[in-house]
């Protein structure tokens, strides 16, 4: 028998509960003994739900319990997550956690503590929800030199893209629905402004190197400013709109930001539409690999969470070598990154050829008081040095 405790009943909490017990017999067949979750631990009390007996308000409780073989951690946020799952570690117990924050900040040396512990930390639903991609980097695809990883990384930014282009609404009227919906925060700057996306390219993009890349090192541009206006010159082009987490791998340099891309609807991500997530990968024996599913969501993330449960399971008292050394793994200057622009200005096209040369230019009939146009592909650097001579309405990078 192994025994679970869940820190946080929130939406992914309540469903870890769910899964393991509407699943009870597939879930202790492949972990190969019964799970049963013997505490739920939160500041809130829950009277009628089943869970009120198993609830407890106190960690030490958890903690100083030798009779709990796994903690799953699903509270969200750095602190007291952090501090929670050291210590569980720390006692001898495995942890399984969906908290990006925590991974992308603290997740080398929780490896590191779990390993001195000949304990398992694993963190599947940190990224992609529901979707396999940190096991298939740590343990299938390792015969691989990886050149690039691409998602789309946030369902809510995702959903927004979507319905901006079905709908040929405006930013902060799907925005509006989408928290009407329950799919956008209240408060959906993490999402909106790219952050969320940037913890999860950063953990990614760790995993590929072996080292810690720090999110803050990561080029990180929301999708606030897309406009219904890009979008009809998008779909002008055959394109759509998509916010990528992007890393590729050149030579020894090391690109990755966060930002909106014009991609050809025939791209392999440019139809993962509304709440789902994509992640793209090139092996250089493998080629190109995708994958594709729920980002995010009660079931599908609890569904990745139970799936480290029966992981640590199957592993106890074996640590599962993950390679995330604690090193800084320095990251190439996005300046020198190089792309073709899409980009909107108020100049004449003498001015625009002027600094640009020859360009393909996009007319649409909602923008006939504008030059839009394509550059080739030039680095950030020359774009933002001869973007300064133009009257700027704003630029999208593009993978054309
Ligand atoms: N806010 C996140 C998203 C939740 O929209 O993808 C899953 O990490």
């Amino acid at each position: 028998m192994i025994n679970v405790a869940v820190l946080g009943y929130g939406t992914v909490g309540s469903g870890v509960v769910e899964v393991i017990n509407r699943n009870q017999n597939i879930v202790s067949k492949r972990a190969g003994q019964d799970i049963k979750v013997k505490y739920v631990l939160d500041l809130r009390d829950f009277p009628g739900d089943p869970v009120e007996e198993i609830l407890v308000h106190d960690y030490n409780i958890i903690v100083n319990d030798p009779e709990v073989d796994i903690v799953v951690e699903v509270m969200g946020g750095v602190n007291p997550a952090y501090s929670f799952v050291k210590s569980a570690l720390e006692a001898g117990k495995s942890v399984a956690t969906s908290n990006k924050e925590l991974v992308a900040v603290h997740g080398a040396e929780l490896l590191a503590v779990a390993k001195a512990n000949n304990v398992n930390f694993l963190f599947e639903a940190s990224v992609g929800g529901g979707i396999p991609i940190i096991r298939s980097i740590i343990r299938s695809l390792t015969a691989d030199d990886i050149t690039e990883i691409t998602g789309i990384l946030n369902g809510t930014t995702n959903y927004i893209l979507s319905k901006m282009s079905d709908e040929g609404s405006d930013f902060e009227s799907v925005l509006k629905i989408a928290q009407e919906k329950g799919y956008a925060e209240r408060n959906p700057e993490a999402d909106v402004e790219g952050y969320d996306a940037c913890r999860k390219i950063a953990i990614l993009t760790s995993l590929v190197c072996g080292k810690q890349v720090n999110y803050e090192d990561i080029y990180t541009e929301g999708i606030t400013k897309i406009t219904d206006i890009d979008i009809k010159y998008a779909k002008a082009m055959d394109c759509t709109i998509k916010l990528f987490g992007t890393t590729k791998f050149e030579g020894d340099k090391i690109y990755s930001m966060v930002a909106p891309f014009i991609i050809p609807t025939n791209h392999v991500l440019g139809n993962v539409n509304d709440v789902f997530n994509g992640v793209f990968m090139h092996g250089n024996m493998l080629g190109d690999t995708m994958f594709y599913g729920k980002g995010a969501g009660k079931l599908p993330t609890a569904s990745a969470v139970v799936s480290d449960v029966v992981d640590e399971a199957k592993h106890m008292g074996r640590n599962i070598m993950t390679i995330w050394e604690q090193d800084k793994m320095e990251l190439a200057d996005i300046l020198d990154f190089q792309c073709k622009f899409f980009a909107r200005v108020k100049s004449t096209k003498e001015e625009v050829e002027a600094c640009f040369g020859n360009v393909t230019y996009l007319e649409i009939p909602e923008a006939s008081d504008e030059i839009a146009f394509l550059t080739d592909k030039i680095s950030e650097k020359d774009f933002q040095e001869k973007i300064k001579n133009l009257d700027l309405i704003y630029r999208i990078r593009t993978t054309l």
